[in-house]
């Protein structure tokens, strides 16, 4: 009698199936990496992680283990195409007894095939092509990079030291040595430059000029512009010299933002009632979450969050708060359209005279949702 299929036999017909989706929606779309994707275990890179509970009330994430929901029901998780959480808030999870997680802000994940393989066509990388990889993570988008490309040719840099060694053993345990650092992958790597290609799989609020000088001319970078805003695009640039130019991509997945980059925890301070200078405004707080006007935003005001509360049972206003210079503005709704109240060093026609005295209030915001 035949025996239970062993797991790696299992393990291999998921991975066939799952590139057999991504080619159908349209992400996998050459030979080369299809090859990967049927190849990589990326059950070996997420041995263990997070899912999101269903539950209602406050988001909060779940441990998935072998242990825990039994070996079948585990490795077909792995092998469908979601985003898989492996750390939070930068601790490390103590895997000999995981505890669902509440209230923490996802720091590293295994990024849905989808758009890793997504993001590798985009790229352009051939074999004899030298690449740079941002934000190893569980190594698992490195490892499809060192199937196609061959390890040598694959530079991986991850910020967060425990992250980095988990990655490091699974590389190794599934035969991939790429060159491997600890460090703000804005630096890139000059000893191993030039480069042909660089792809970031974390989301930064500018282009580092090193990336610049180490990726040649002629040479594709990819990755994720993202301010505090929450409004985000993954963007390829065409290297040109001390420059680079390029488009965003027609939808915007959300890659969790540089380590260095996050956003003060406090939003600002709430302005005091007569604070600022009123004039009459064109736009409403609706633009603030459209993509576009809101990217276009960040860029004028990269220090500045939003949120809406009514103030002492009053009608609801929007209060944008830039942390880092003190400036405010607050949009409330009139009989005939919108009214601004603004002041602090950005507010153009004011002076900066603001203070932050003691006893006003500081506000928080939820963090972004991100892979
Ligand atoms: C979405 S995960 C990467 C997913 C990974 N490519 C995979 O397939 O598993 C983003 C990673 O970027 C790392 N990171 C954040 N800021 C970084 C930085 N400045 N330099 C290098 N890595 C960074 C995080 O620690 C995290 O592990």
């Amino acid at each position: 009698m035949a025996g239970e299929p062993d797991i790696e036999t299992t393990a291999a017909g998921l991975r066939l199936r799952l590139a057999r989706q991504l080619e159908k929606d349209g992400r996998l779309r050459s030979p080369g990496w299809r090859a990967a994707v049927e190849a990589v275990p990326r059950h070996l890179f997420i041995p263990h992680f997070y899912r999101e509970s269903d539950a209602p009330g406050v988001t909060t994430w779940e441990p998935v283990t072998p242990q825990n929901i039994g070996q079948d029901e585990w490795l077909r998780l792995v092998y469908t195409d979601e985003t898989w959480m492996t750390q939070f808030d930068g601790h490390d999870i103590d895997w000999t007894d995981p505890k669902p997680i509440s209230n923490a802000t996802p720091t590293s994940s295994s990024t849905l095939p989808g758009l890793v393989v997504r993001m590798l066509e985009d790229l352009d990388a051939e074999q004899g092509m030298n690449v740079l990889e941002i934000g190893t993570g569980t190594g698992y988008s490195t490892a499809l990079m060192c199937h196609r490309l061959g390890s040598d040719s694959v530079t991986s840099i991850e910020t967060d030291e425990g992250v980095a060694r988990r990655a490091r053993q699974a590389l190794a345990g599934s035969g991939y040595t790429p060159h491997l650092l600890v460090g703000d992958g804005r630096a890139g790597h000059r000893d191993g430059a030039p480069y042909d290609r660089l792809i970031a799989t974390c989301g930064f609020r500018n282009i580092p000029p090193a990336w610049l000088e180490q990726v040649l001319p002629g040479g594709v970078i990819l990755t994720t512009l993202r301010g505090w805003m929450r409004s985000l695009g993954l963007v390829k640039l065409i290297v040109t010299g001390d420059s680079a130019s390029g488009w965003f991509s027609e939808d915007d997945p959300s890659f969790m933002i540089a380590r260095q980059q996050e956003a003060p925890e406090s939003l600002g301070t709430v302005p005091g009632p007569a604070d600022g200078t009123r004039r009459k405004a064109m736009y409403g707080p609706a633009v603030l979450t459209e993509a576009g006007p809101a990217f276009m935003a960040q860029l004028a005001a990269p220090g500045a969050r939003f949120f809406s509360m009514a103030v002492d049972g009053g009608p609801v206003s929007t209060f944008v708060l830039d942390s880092v210079t003190d400036s405010f503005a607050v949009l409330t709704a009139t009989d005939s359209g919108w009214q601004v109240r603004q002041g602090g060093p950005d507010a153009s026609g004011t002076q900066s005279s603001r203070r932050s005295p003691p006893g006003r209030s500081t506000a928080h915001q939820a963090p972004p949702r991100s892979v």
